[in-house]
């Protein structure tokens, strides 16, 4: 009987399930948009229950996909959008609020006050984070304060906090779960990434009681085992990682200075800095790649909150193309960005200005300016905020990028990707398999069930789809990456709390 694992890769716009084989090589797969809530200006929230019910629909759709039996999953990887903040009833499972999603700006005032006291230094120091609402410590700070009641019962340890991760795991096992691993837990602001625990001094800048937090486990290990109720069969889950990590892990950058980008609701550049923890002096975070065993790799990352979501917003918001697909031709109507610069920074900007208070910008708008132009300045937005974390990158590595190894919805555009060549002055490279992020969970599961052996074997599936060479004229990218720059100033400092 053949064998398969089973990934859950519960992103931020959509959650899907994809069922590997051996080779790393998609059998089945599926995929289901879910509702953004919008409450405010810059605030993001889900239904905890849209992400719950999307990801067992995907799951048991993805193995019909397969064509195979429940029997043949021999084990489950998660990965999930990170930072994303959940609270529920310990004793219900119920949620007691919406999730804050990573991209919500509602814990600014909260972060500026952190900046205010003073505790700027230390937090990096020892969380590996700039002070910014991205990460969830805030997001809990926020939903507590807000809420006396809520504060109290938190305190009694009555409810559960967790990163997206966590909450599938508490619902996958019935309730008897509550865990996460390093790479969410490094996201939180609360955990110290020197002993990969929580921080009883962050804890307490942050006002977060400790009742409330998942117990931290590596990323390739048996957690426990699916209730018999979820897919009709127990099943072990035996990896986690936060989605960004997990890709890194898929694209298998095990060397020191290997580095990918993924093209999802966001971009988010990973560097492998080895098994020490490195700070960075370009505004890019420090954060736990992965646990296996019990060896740590650190990451550098460098995180751009709206990539592919720009495309959503064309289609979704401003109504210029019916289908995310339809990106592609638009931008293609036209020769060029005919000068329009668009910088979508809609929920602030992160690395490596880290201003929750940008927003949105297009530039260089004309008479002439037609749809086209803007979805071509849209598309190449993507390129130019990846040369930016590149750019820091490159300065905290002291060395030349030599390849970058990318993925995500967004990598499949030929033109961009070649764009993204031209602009960095590097190989752009593209893996047969650009589903990195769940290939990553199942490796990771995989593992931890001897499904595969060791990282060797991981490293022979990456097959090459295809490489990108720069070949567009220096002077002139150099130009337009000056205009980008400009455009990106003028964007900054612009909403009023
Ligand atoms: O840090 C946010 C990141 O994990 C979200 O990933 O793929 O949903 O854009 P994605």
């Amino acid at each position: 009987m053949q064998q398969y694992i089973l990934a859950f890769d519960q992103g931020t716009t959509s959650s899907r399930s994809i069922v590997f084989d051996h080779h790393g090589k998609i059998v089945g797969q599926s995929q289901q948009e879910f509702r953004q809530i919008l409450p405010t200006p810059g605030h993001v929230e889900h239904d905890p229950e849209d992400i719950w019910r999307t990801q067992i629909e995907t799951a048991k759709a993805a193995i019909a996909a397969a064509q195979i039996g429940i029997e043949q999953i021999i084990a489950i990887g998660v990965t999930n959008q990170r930072e994303t903040t959940l609270l529920w009833d310990r004793a219900t499972g119920k949620p007691v609020a919406n999730a804050i999603v990573w991209q919500s700006r509602i814990s600014t005032p909260i972060c500026h006050q952190l900046s205010h006291d003073g505790h700027g230094a230390l937090i990096r120091e020892k969380s590996g984070l700039v002070v910014d609402p991205y990460f969830s410590g805030t997001k809990i700070r926020y939903l507590l304060d807000s809420d006396p009641a809520l504060r109290r019962r938190a305190e009694a340890g009555e409810l559960c906090f967790g990163t997206v991760d966590s909450f599938l795991l508490w619902r996958l096992t019935g309730g008897r779960l509550h865990v996460t691993d390093v790479t969410n837990a490094s996201r939180t602001m609360l955990m110290n990434i020197h002993t990969l625990e929580w921080d009883p001094e962050l804890l307490e800048i942050l006002d977060v009681p400790a009742a409330i937090l998942p117990e931290i486990r590596s990323c390739s290990e048996v957690y426990g085992m699916t209730d018999v109720s979820i897919l009709g069969r127990r099943i072990p889950i035996a990896g986690i990682a936060g989605d960004q990590q997990a890709a890194t892990f898929g694209q298998t950058c095990f060397d020191v200075g290997s580095a990918k980008n993924t093209y999802g609701t966001g971009a988010f550049m990973l560097m492998n800095v080895g098994h020490q923890p490195v700070a960075s002096e370009n505004n890019l975070l420090t954060t736990v790649g992965w646990k296996v065993g019990n060896q740590t790799t650190y990451c550098l990352e460098g995180s751009v909150f709206v990539a592919g979501a720009v495309v959503q917003w064309l289609r979704d918001g401003l109504g210029v193309i019916e289908t995310s697909s339809d990106i592609e031709p638009l931008a293609h109507s036209v020769p060029d960005n005919g000068g329009v610069y668009f910088v979508p920074a809609f929920v602030g900007l992160g690395a490596p200005y880290w201003d929750p208070r940008a927003r949105g910008t297009i530039l260089g708008l004309t008479r002439g300016t037609t749809a086209g132009h803007i979805a071509r300045a849209a598309v190449e937005s993507m390129a130019f905020q990846t040369r930016d974390l590149v750019e820091a990158m490159q300065r905290d590595a002291g060395v030349k990028l030599a390849q970058l190894q990318v993925d995500g919805g967004a990598a499949v555009n030929d033109e961009l990707m070649q764009f993204q060549a031209d602009l960095l002055g590097t190989k752009v490279r593209r893996p047969q398999v650009f589903e990195t992020t769940a290939l990553g969970a199942a490796y990771l599961a995989g593992l931890a069930v001897g499904y595969w052996d060791d990282f060797d074997s991981l490293k022979r599936n990456w097959q090459l789809d295809r490489e990108f060479d720069a070949s567009a004229d220096e002077g002139q990218i150099e130009k337009m990456y000056g205009q980008w720059l400009r455009a990106v100033g003028r964007s900054r400092d612009w909403a009023q709390e």
